[in-house]
């Protein structure tokens, strides 16, 4: 039977006034015209704002790629500067170029396999979490981001150190609680300056953490460790010859422990959520796991062999993309396509929405991980979970391989089943969370 799992019923039209900002404050999914999930280009805006949802692959790739001289990431960096500062993510130009040269030899395909390892032994703890914890229901979302940041501090970065992950953990809290007025205040590019609704918890919480990171880099400056940390230390800009000082490390190191973690968190958390609607592919997964590693510890030798453990990460991605949105602001007229986009456009680029759109994907809400079989090709700038162009997601094939090793080691074990009475909706914050959060019952394997 076909699993068509919970969606957005978008809009007519999208709401205009008042009632843009009232929706789009509580699911900025929600304020996405129907016509974004039929057409490749569409006009909206009001008020004097200028926007364009694009969700066509020759669209975005003029954005992302071929004209992307004509286009800044100023949204992202108004909602994430004042944590991240001008790190990898939330940088420009010659400035991101150096950090990205200096931190892509941490995430070659060799060093990767390396991981496996860690990932595993992870995943066990959670299994041991699972097994020696109260019966019921567990929040999946809470197991799978914890879980996810005792990975980025054991493989990239220094310390599980359990003060600081506390405090980045109530971080990412905040931030999503407050998420939805800052979305707006980025989205209608308003400077930081101006009053919002959480904006001040925010802003300690920034504060706090950077305090807390910067200790943590002096305390472990000299430990010899080889890790991205010292890797960032060791760097040089390659046009002026600088090191990077203490901020530009806290930057970059907040960066990879939230980038890192919280998004292929909610890539295993909805991943998890499609498996406990579906005995048929959790069946299918395990005999898999079953058959590639005859019962023993998932290995880096297994990975490249869970073929079908991959495609419904994939699926799960598609149709639930950990970030739902991304977007340009454009600063120089250019003409997209046939459509001719005047400097000053917000250009919104809803993953969510290219994931489903009617005239690429046949029956698009529905779960089919056969979509992603080797032989069959998904479009790149159709499929885009971590983005595309130079920008794309550093960690993408980190993130891949940690999900495969995660979710076959957890399947050796255990199988998920829904918790009574819930029934997630997506909502779009930095990343996509269930609305209520997401309660699975854990089932041990007999
Ligand atoms: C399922 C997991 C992940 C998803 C869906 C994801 C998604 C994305 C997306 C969509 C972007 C592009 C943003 C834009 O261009 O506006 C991005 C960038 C980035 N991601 Fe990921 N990510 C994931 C995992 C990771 C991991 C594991 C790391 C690090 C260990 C990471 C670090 C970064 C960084 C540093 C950037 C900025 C890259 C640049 O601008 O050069 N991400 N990610």
């Amino acid at each position: 039977m076909t699993l068509v799992p919970p969606r957005i019923t978008p809009p007519d039209r999208a709401p205009r006034g008042l009632a843009f900002l009232s929706t789009f404050v509580r699911n900025p999914l929600n304020v996405i015209p129907r016509a974004a999930y039929e057409e490749d280009f569409v006009h909206g805006g009001d008020g004097g704002v200028s926007r364009a949802w694009i969700t066509s692959p020759a669209l975005v790739k003029a954005v992302l790629l071929d004209e992307r001289d004509k286009f800044r990431k100023l949204a992202q960096i108004r909602l994430l500067g004042p944590l991240l500062g001008k790190g990898l993510l939330t940088s420009e130009g010659a400035e991101w170029k150096w950090q990205r040269q200096t931190a892509a030899p941490m995430f070659r395909p060799a060093e990767l396999m390396g991981y496996v390892p860690a990932f595993v032994k992870a995943a066990e703890g959670q299994l041991a979490a699972w097994r020696n914890g109260a019966p019921g229901a567990h929040p999946i979302d809470e197991d799978m981001t914890r879980l996810t940041f005792v990975i980025v501090c054991s493989t990239l970065l220094p310390t599980s150190d359990p003060k600081l992950a506390n405090q980045i953990e109530e971080s990412v809290r905040t931030f999503q609680q407050s998420g939805g007025w800052g979305l707006l205040f980025a989205a209608l590019g308003v400077p930081n300056w101006v009053p919002r609704p959480g904006a001040s918890s925010s802003r300690k919480t920034a504060i706090t953490l950077r305090a807390a990171v910067g200790a943590m880099i002096r305390d472990r400056r000299d430990d010899g460790a080889d890790n991205l940390m010292h890797r960032l230390m060791g760097a040089r800009d390659p046009e002026t010859g600088r090191a990077m000082d203490d901020e530009q490390l806290v930057d970059n190191l907040l960066t990879f422990y939230l980038a890192g973690h919280e998004t292929t968190a909610k890539a295993l958390t909805w991943t998890l959520f499609l498996l406990s609607r579906s005995p048929e592919w959790t069946a299918k997964l395990r005999e898999e796991v079953d058959r590639v590693t005859q019962g023993a510890r998932v290995g880096p030798e297994h990975i490249e062999k869970l073929v079908l453990v991959e495609q419904v990460v994939k699926e799960a991605m598609r149709l639930y993309p950990p970030v739902p949105m991304m977007s340009r602001q454009c600063v120089a007229d250019v003409q997209l396509g046939e459509h001719a986009v005047k400097a000053g456009t917000s250009i919104l680029m809803p993953i969510y929405t290219i994931h489903r759109h009617a005239k690429r994907w046949e029956n698009p809400d529905a779960f089919d991980p056969t979509r992603f079989a080797p032989d069959r090709e998904v479009p790149r700038y159709q499929y885009m979970p971590f983005g595309a162009g130079p920008r794309i997601c550093i960690g993408m094939s980190f993130a891949l391989i940690e999900a495969t090793a995660i979710l076959a080691t957890l399947l050796q074990s255990v199988s998920f089943s829904p918790a009574p009475g819930n029934e997630p909706v997506p909502v779009a914050r930095v990343t996509l969370i269930p609305d209520n959060g997401m309660p699975l019952q854990v089932v041990p394997r007999r």
